[in-house]
């Protein structure tokens, strides 16, 4: 059992702090939000992340979880130190490392023991070399520090799921000492370490996440030229995931990838290409492509109807995958201002995410258009013109194609995450779009003609 502290409660640092708890280990969350650090001492978690507050109350009640706003005290006793801190993307794509720096100069003030720095964030390869001499400079105590590279993996919806069971633990260090620290940090998990140098785990992040970006651009791509050449993206993608080397995973076509993560990691790795020198050619490919895609059923749509002034577009989901609260980057984001620049009347539906979507673009009136949110997806549906889909949410795959017929005004549909089949939708005369599929006629009766 280790005595660690983390550093930041979000995502990443919030799930490692638990699941490091669950192992064993005596562990004190740093945040520097007293009412969020409060909340969370009650055993409340700040963000929606399946089975995490279970655990957080769980821990709590062994005694091994703790949460401070006090840094110092946290700090100065700790074996280890997880920075799980934020690295936004700046405007050139770059990654901002200012949370990082913050932390890194907290720690070093504060140790009065030896200490391993360990980085969770995503931070540019060579940044842990860095953040090492940083916190050393800075060093009140003569005591040693080390900083090591060890990435995340989890995914949002499932992250603590992610975390307990891994596929693996990737390791980044730089002396035997940093590496039998953290494996044994890690050894109660029961998860196949890969322990390499403190920069190759650091790539190691970023090539894991632009490849699952790329799978999802190249599969998007396929989808668009289905399109035109009569194929079905959902058949092609099945004929390929028999193939081990491919895989079943990560191969839907779609309204293109959001989150944290993909959107940010592809950026930043393509911006460190062109630091040194070098053009990465194929994630900025995936790039163009995601871009295009999150607003192609928009842009079909407008040509369909001429103008959305005035009609009911009804909106189906809203953060960018099911499982989670968090919006950023969703295609809801880009295609909802498109919406209501053009005038239409959105009925937003959401099982999780409309409170978040709300502070961002709050019910009422935008310049022309309008927003709604309601709780149910038949509210959203109720006499609309056209119907969005933009997450896969349970909820909103549970609609059957009647639904779509008997509720709105005209059963026009767009959908971006290829939730209904084609035939059946065509069979209840919904006129239907998705991605890389044919498209279901329905009607032919235009909205602008009823
Ligand atoms: C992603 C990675 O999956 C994690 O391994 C990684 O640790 C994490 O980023 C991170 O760097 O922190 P996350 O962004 O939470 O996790 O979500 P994913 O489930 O990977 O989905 C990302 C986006 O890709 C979503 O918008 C999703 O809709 C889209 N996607 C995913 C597709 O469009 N098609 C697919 O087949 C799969």
């Amino acid at each position: 059992m280790k005595k660690i502290s983390v550093a930041g409660t979000g995502y990443v640092g919030l799930v490692t702090g638990v699941c490091m708890a669950e192992n064993g280990h005596d562990v004190t969350c740093v945040d520097i939000d007293e009412a969020k650090v409060e909340t969370m001492r009650k055993g409340i978690s700040p963000i929606y992340e399946a089975g995490l507050e279970e655990l957080m109350q769980k821990n709590i009640a062994a005694g091994r979880l703790h949460f401070t706003t006090d840094y110092q005290a946290a700090y100065k006793n700790a074996e280890a130190v997880f920075i799980g801190v934020g690295t936004p993307e700046r405007a050139d794509g770059s990654a901002d490392m200012s949370f990082i720096a913050t932390v890194a100069r907290q720690v070093a003030e504060s140790i009065e023991q030896d200490c391993l720095v360990v980085v969770k964030s995503t931070v540019p390869v060579g940044t842990n070399d860095k953040v090492e001499q940083f916190i050393n400079d800075f060093l009140i105590n003569a005591v040693r520090v080390e900083v090591a590279s060890n990435p995340e993996f989890l995914a949002q919806g499932s992250a603590v799921k992610n975390t307990l069971e891994a596929d693996r633990i990737v390791i980044g260090t730089e002396s035997e000492w940093a590496e039998k620290v953290l494996t044994e940090i890690y050894q109660p998990f029961g998860i196949p370490i890969v322990s390499v140098n403190r920069r190759s785990a650091e790539m190691i992040k970023y090539a894991s996440n632009d490849f699952l970006a790329l799978k999802i651009s190249y599969m998007n791509d396929i989808a668009n030229l289905c399109e035109k050449v009569g194929a079905d993206i959902q058949d092609v993608a099945e004929g390929m995931s028999y193939d081990d080397r491919i895989g079943s995973k990560f191969l839907n076509a779609g309204i293109g990838y959001g989150g944290s993560c993909f959107p940010k990691d592809t950026k930043a790795l393509e911006y460190i290409a062109k630091q040194n020198g070098y053009e990465l050619r194929t994630v900025k490919a995936a790039i163009d492509v995601n871009n295009a895609q999150k607003t192609r059923l928009f842009h079909k749509a407008s040509d369909r109807l001429i103008t959305f002034n005035g009609l009911k577009v009804a909106v189906l989901g809203l953060t960018f995958k099911p499982g989670t609260d968090d919006l950023r980057e969703a295609p809801s984001l880009e295609n909802i201002p498109l919406l209501l620049d053009e005038g239409a009347d959105i009925y937003a539906y959401d099982p999780v995410g409309a409170d978040n979507f709300a502070k961002l673009h709050p019910k009422g009136a935008h310049g022309q258009g309008n927003i709604t949110y309601v709780s149910k997806p038949e509210e959203a549906l109720q006499d609309a013109n056209v119907c969005f889909v933009f997450t896969e949410w349970g909820e909103i795959k549970a609609i059957s194609p009647k639904q779509f017929t008997e509720l709105m005004r005209t059963p026009l549909v767009y959908d971006g995450r290829n939730l209904y089949d084609v035939d059946t939708m065509t069979n209840e005369r919904v006129e239907y779009y998705s991605v890389g599929r044919s498209v279901s006629a329905g009607t032919k009766k235009g909205v602008e003609s009823v």
